[in-house]
């Protein structure tokens, strides 16, 4: 009789506490937005081509001419990045994360890459978090705008742009150091 008591709870408890697999979204509710916060983040990121380390890679080109000649990096050009993020200008100064993705030069006349980045930090408040970049980057400009289209850990929901300027090219090396102002709204 006791036995069969128990059966009979945990049949009970095992149909209470079971998902019920009949929809695959939620009850939609009022939207909390005066939880938002809004951060400003400032880095620098170091972009090399070539020499012994790069931090980007050519993955793919097409195979295409201009006026005959062939072109070094053409329209088409896809590189693997994995860009070191500092506190300073100097590489040598602390890494504080790294922006990892890819960019693809993007225009047939003026050179434009729109990039395909996640700027993920491994140290201070945001370690473990990280926000998606994804925008064109009119890298001969000296001022640009990357649009911050979202974010992960406690950088979730991020919305905002990161402001760019080139601190030092050389472009012997196409070694690039970039400074980052991001301001960003998340939760
Ligand atoms: C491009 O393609 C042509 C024809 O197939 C070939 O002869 C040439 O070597 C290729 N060039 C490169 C840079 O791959
Ligand atoms: C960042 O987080 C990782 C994983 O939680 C931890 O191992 C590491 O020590 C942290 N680094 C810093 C600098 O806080
Ligand atoms: C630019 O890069 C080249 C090749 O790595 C190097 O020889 C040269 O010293 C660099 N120039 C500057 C200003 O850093």
């Amino acid at each position: 009789m006791e036995e069969r008591k128990i059966l009979w709870l945990a049949l009970i408890l095992y149909m209470t506490t079971a998902p019920v697999y009949c929809r695959y979204y939620s009850r939609s509710v009022p939207y909390a937005s005066s939880r938002k916060k809004v951060s400003k983040l400032h880095f620098f990121f170091h972009d090399r081509i070539s020499g012994k380390n790069p931090t980007s890679v050519l993955i793919a080109r097409p195979n295409i001419t201009k006026d005959g000649k062939s072109q070094e990096l053409p329209f088409g050009s896809l590189f693997a990045v994995y860009d070191p993020l500092t506190i300073g200008p100097e590489p040598t100064s602390g890494v504080i994360g790294h922006a990892e993705g890819l960019y693809v030069m993007s225009s047939q006349d003026v050179l434009t890459l729109v990039t395909y980045l996640d700027f993920g930090f491994t140290s201070g408040k945001f370690n473990g978090s990280s926000i998606s970049v994804f925008s064109r980057n009119p890298v001969t400009e000296k001022e640009r705008e990357l649009a911050v289209v979202g974010g992960r850990g406690k950088l979730r929901m991020a919305r905002g742009f990161v402001e760019l300027k080139t601190h030092f090219t050389n472009e012997t090396a196409s070694d690039t150091i970039v400074e980052c102002h991001v301001t960003v709204i998340h939760h």
